[in-house]
């Protein structure tokens, strides 16, 4: 794993294997870069008069044994005109300054580009950025490819350079969360990415305990199927049923605040492969389906995070872990079951079995007293019609923690948006024949989906993230994102107090 750290000494002093520094299309250089133009004896100057300079957002120029400078090599990135030059050009810039520096041997790289003097973030975000666009540059997929893998990356470690004497705390700060998020992250695409003859209910609860071993803060309690039968979880064990793989109830704890305080909750869909079940999905992209564990992994991954970051407050993280799957034993269209809470649902649609299993986890939830209930699940198509890849879908019944983490998100680049979630919905559900129908119709898919859990809430503060389009990318870079491990780190981070800003 890589190593960050911050350094306040000149630039022509770093001693580095790559020297990143930052120039704009139009006007001058950066400060960073002018000192690296006066300690070369103005080479920069001479390459942008020559045009020869990179200067175009993410365009880089490698310069091999600057004289003048103690860094091996010298790496100029473009970061376009100044006055358009925001945050998104400034994690661009980053970007393209990982990916030239990881074509070389570099061990230690020195980033020195500056945040944009219009739109930036202090130097602990700035820090944290760093770290999780290493994290990501640097990921793998873990496949199943029997060619020889490429060798492993040279890069050891990474310094933001040109950081001043004040910021520096904050700076290393930001750094040590951001390696502690990105490595949850990369948990989630791993757990993510393994298909679903690997990934399975079982799976998942090996994976708890593994953490729970490796980090003492985590106590953790897995309910087989006569367990979760005593539990009376008459929704998840619906769903189940159709499969030959048993499905898993799990309980993950961290007590690193006040014994009185009460938790935050945190509730996972882990459904390991989802068929649709009865109602079959169709085949094209149904193998992307192997994804629809990502809540769950989201739940493990931000649970891992909190304990290496060893943040003062209580979490419980709560999976409900089935697979989907059609046969002779499935449940089918217009079956009525009954959930933990006592209700009774209509089971329409067997394909909308995220929230059969959410509404006896989160009816779970209600013994633990949450502080905040907060459940994360690839629940519904209609959110990705809705919001597209960017945002994730937030709504609940309490607005303050749905801004919360929506502010959360915000800062730490995993965006969500806030939907208007109100009673009404909740109509779209009646049922001739039991209390509920588990689907709405067409109209507000993503919300209907979200009235259903809602019912099962009362009482506590609750939200909800639709990930169905954000936990990962199709086509040809098809791979989990590792989100939204990060707005839900931050979220912890700033409930237990770890920064405020
Ligand atoms: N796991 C899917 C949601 C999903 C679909 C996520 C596509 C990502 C991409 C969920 O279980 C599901 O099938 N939902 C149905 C609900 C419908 C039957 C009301 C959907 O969205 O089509
Ligand atoms: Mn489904
Ligand atoms: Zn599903």
């Amino acid at each position: 794993m890589v190593q960050f750290d911050t350094s306040e000494q000149r630039l022509a002093a770093l001693s580095t294997d790559c020297l990143a520094v930052g120039v704009f299309e139009d006007e001058g250089f950066t400060e960073n870069a002018r000192a690296a133009d006066a300690a070369t004896r103005g080479l920069l100057a001479r390459l942008k008069s020559a045009g020869d300079l990179p200067v175009r957002g993410n365009e880089t120029l490698l310069l091999p044994a600057p004289a003048g400078l103690k860094a091996r090599r010298l790496l100029v990135v473009g970061l376009g005109k100044r006055a358009e030059f925001r945050q998104r050009g400034w994690r661009r810039a980053v970007q393209a300054t990982l990916a030239a520096c990881l074509k070389t041997r570099s061990a230690h790289l020195a980033i020195a580009i500056e945040q944009p003097q219009a739109d930036p973030v202090d130097a602990y975000y700035s820090g944290r950025a760093i770290a999780d666009l290493t994290g990501t540059a640097l990921y793998r997929i873990n496949d199943y490819k029997t060619a020889r893998k490429p060798p492993r990356a040279a890069l050891k470690r990474v310094t933001v350079a040109g950081v001043s004497a004040s910021a520096r705390r904050e700076a290393q700060r930001g750094l040590d969360h951001g390696r502690a998020i990105s490595a949850g992250q990369d948990l989630l695409r791993d757990l993510g990415n393994l298909p679903g003859n690997v990934c399975t209910p079982r799976y998942l609860a090996q994976q708890a305990r593994e953490l729970a071993r490796t980090n003492s803060s985590l106590k953790v309690r897995v309910l087989d199927e006569p367990a979760i039968r005593r539990l009376k979880m008459g929704c998840l064990l619906s769903v189940s049923k159709g499969s030959d793989e048993p499905p898993r109830f799990i309980e993950l704890q961290y007590r690193g605040g006040a014994r009185s305080a009460k938790p935050v909750v945190l509730v996972g869909k882990g459904v390991t492969f989802d068929t649709g079940g009865i109602s079959l999905k169709d085949p094209a992209a149904m193998d992307e389906m192997k994804y629809d564990m990502c809540g769950a992994g989201s739940v493990l991954a931000t649970l891992l995070v909190v304990a290496q970051l060893k943040l003062r407050i209580n979490v419980v993280g709560l999976i409900a872990a089935v697979e989907n799957m059609p046969s002779g034993r499935a449940t089918k269209p217009g079956d009525i079951v009954t959930s933990a809470a006592g209700k009774t649902v209509e089971v329409l649609n067997t394909d909308a079995e995220g929230r059969l299993i959410l509404c006896d986890a989160l009816n779970h939830a209600r013994r633990f007293e949450p502080a905040a209930l907060v459940d994360i699940a690839t629940l519904t198509g209609a959110c990705v019609v809705a919001l597209g890849h960017h945002h994730t879908g937030v709504m609940g019944n309490d607005d303050e923690l749905a801004r919360e983490l929506v502010q959360a998100g915000t800062r730490a680049t995993d965006r969500g948006w806030h939907l208007p979630l109100i009673e009404e919905h909740a109509e779209q559900l009646r049922s001739n024949f039991a209390d509920l129908a588990n689907v709405g119709g067409r109209d507000a898919g993503a919300l209907t989906a979200g009235a259903f859990l809602g019912r099962f809430t009362s009482g506590m503060k609750w939200a909800h993230l639709d990930i169905a389009g954000t936990a990962w990318t199709s086509g040809a870079q098809k791979g989990g994102t590792g989100r939204p491990v990060p707005m839900l780190s931050d979220f912890l981070i700033h409930r237990a107090g770890a920064y405020k800003g």
